[in-house]
């Protein structure tokens, strides 16, 4: 039963033994919260875990792979991940917020003058005039940060990496956001420079290692998404993602749209179903053979694998599944379906408790 999910497979060069892999998640939880979180998904069975948010340089507010602390932190979580047989992967990502943009908002948010929903589109708002304005060589240090990161990321001790391509790789390849004159603006190929310089930069550094490419396609009619990839532009920016470096791809909704369209709800008007974003996926695989993970709504095993088996996706990511119950890889493999936990999509806890400064949790959680 299910024999696609439990079969192992090469992603990009990886072995991974089934074809479950836990999706970016953001707790917003105290480290022995987080650790133990992880450590019972990693036992549940999956793949690969895939570390969110992992930052391209120093931060004041994300753990750093470039201060002591930072490095100690993600090593011990490799530590953790790698006892249960499972790889890890790290999101490089770099936020395309204006720091500076942002204090003025501070006293209103202190307040409760300006609540978090309110933020939200006040700093959307901040992107377009700050990736436009981003000076060369500011951008040079960025891409650079990636190459950096990664050869850290690898000291301590990741598997493979991931390219954030939403937050500013994502901003940098739409004409939402991106609206420069110079050899990053205009055209679909100079967008797409940004994070073909990133991919590159790795890629240069660590010859052999797994890229993976976490690719953000926005839609028109109806429009959903706002940074990242239009899907008329996929044939332009794939291939040149490839040639740059990337090894596979994890295909979702753009983000800078709301929150709910990118995490979806059992209601949501448009992405509803199981596999809402996995119509992207086909989009993607006429441009390329490397392997394609899905995600977005996936919880259904005979759903699942039916996607897996007819070649569609390589791989399935699990977010609030594996959140819901992350033994759902072992369960499935056991042919025990009715122990399993379903994901009821409702984002109360997951979303909710991030949103609500409460860490990520879920309503099966006791307590
Ligand atoms: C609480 C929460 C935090 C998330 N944090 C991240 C993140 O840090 N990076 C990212 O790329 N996606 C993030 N996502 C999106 C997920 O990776 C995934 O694409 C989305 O939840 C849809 O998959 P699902 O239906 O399996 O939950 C997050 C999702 C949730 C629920
Ligand atoms: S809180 Fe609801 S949406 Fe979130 S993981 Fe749990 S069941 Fe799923």
């Amino acid at each position: 039963m299910y024999e696609t999910i439990n079969s192992s497979v090469n992603y990009g060069g990886l072995e991974l033994k089934n074809r479950i892999i836990f999706a970016p998640t953001t707790f917003g939880l105290s480290d022995e919260e987080y650790f133990e979180k992880i450590r019972r998904i990693a036992a549940g069975g999956c793949a690969m875990v895939i570390i969110g948010d992992v930052p391209v340089g120093k931060s004041m507010i994300e753990k750093s792979l470039f201060d002591k602390k930072g490095f100690a932190y993600y090593q011990k979580l490799t530590e953790i991940v790698h006892s249960y047989d499972c790889r890890i992967c790290a999101q490089l990502h770099q936020s395309d917020s204006n720091m500076l943009a942002m204090l003025k908002y501070v006293p209103g948010v202190l307040t409760k003058k300006i609540s978090m929903q309110e933020l939200r589109p006040l700093l959307n708002a901040e992107v377009a005039p700050y990736i436009s304005k981003l000076s060369v060589k500011k951008i040079k240090k960025i891409t650079d940060g990636f190459g950096k990161a990664a050869e850290l990321a690898v000291k301590a001790g990741f598997d493979m990496v991931q390219v954030h391509g939403d937050r500013m790789c994502g901003s940098f390849s739409s004409t939402v956001f991106n609206k420069r004159t110079d050899e990053y603006g205009g055209s679909a190929e100079n967008r797409a420079r940004f994070a073909v310089e990133a991919v590159k930069a790795i890629r240069s550094r660590l010859p052999e290692l797994p890229i993976d490419y976490k690719l953000a396609v926005r839609q028109e009619e109806p429009h959903y998404g706002n940074a990242g990839v239009l899907e008329s532009e996929l044939g332009v920016f794939v291939p040149m993602l490839v040639d740059a470096g990337v090894t596979s791809f994890h295909v979702a909704l753009a983000n800078h749209s709301s929150l709910e369209d990118t995490i979806p709800p059992a209601n949501h008007p448009y992405f509803k179903g199981q596999g809402c974003f996995l119509k992207y996926c086909d989009e993607v695989r006429q441009f390329t053979d490397k392997p394609i993970t899905g995600v977005g709504g996936l919880n259904d095993p005979a759903f699942v694998d039916d996607q897996l088996a007819s070649g569609r996706i390589t791989c399935a990511a699990m977010s609030r599944q594996l959140l819901a119950d992350p033994e759902w890889p072992n369960k499935v493999a056991a042919g025990q379906l009715k122990e399993i936990h379903r994901c009821v999509r409702c984002n109360r806890k997951c979303l909710g408790g991030l949103q609500q400064h409460q860490g990520t949790h879920c309503i099966y959680e006791k307590g």
